[in-house]
């Protein structure tokens, strides 16, 4: 009994140790685009990034938009803001998510 506990528990140990990992690399690794995009960019470029926003009317990101913008482009236009848009405060990995959701939605 006591030799199965002493066993035991470095596994117990091991495996609460990995779910932490987990837990804490959780918020990193699931940026979720699609989300970021619905609470800081929809209300001024539509849900649909059709540039129907609730608040403001803006260009669509359409075929002009794909073929004028890179990647780099898009990711400095966001945190840097331009024109009329402000510059949106998100870390380097929600900018690079809420780039990926937009060519994955919206890039034809
Ligand atoms: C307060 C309204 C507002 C919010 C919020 C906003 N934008 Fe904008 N955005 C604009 C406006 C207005 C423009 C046009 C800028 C100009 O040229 O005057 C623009 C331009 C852009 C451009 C450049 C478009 C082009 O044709 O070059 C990109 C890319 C962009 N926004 C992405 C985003 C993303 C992604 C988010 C969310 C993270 C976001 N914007 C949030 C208003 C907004």
């Amino acid at each position: 009994m006591s030799m199965r506990k002493t066993c035991a528990s470095p596994a117990i140990a091991t495996i609460l140790g990995i779910l932490l990992l987990v837990a804490l690399a959780a918020p990193a690794l699931g940026q979720d685009g699609k989300q970021i995009y619905n609470n800081r960019c929809a209300l001024c470029h539509g849900t649909d990034g059709d540039g129907k926003g609730v608040i403001m009317q803006t260009d669509p990101f359409g075929p002009d938009f794909w073929k004028n913008n890179d990647d780099a482009a898009i990711s400095k236009d966001i945190v840097e803001g331009k024109g009329r848009m402000p510059a949106i405060a998100l870390s380097p990995e929600e900018t690079k998510a809420v780039v990926e959701f937009m060519k994955a939605s919206f890039k034809k």
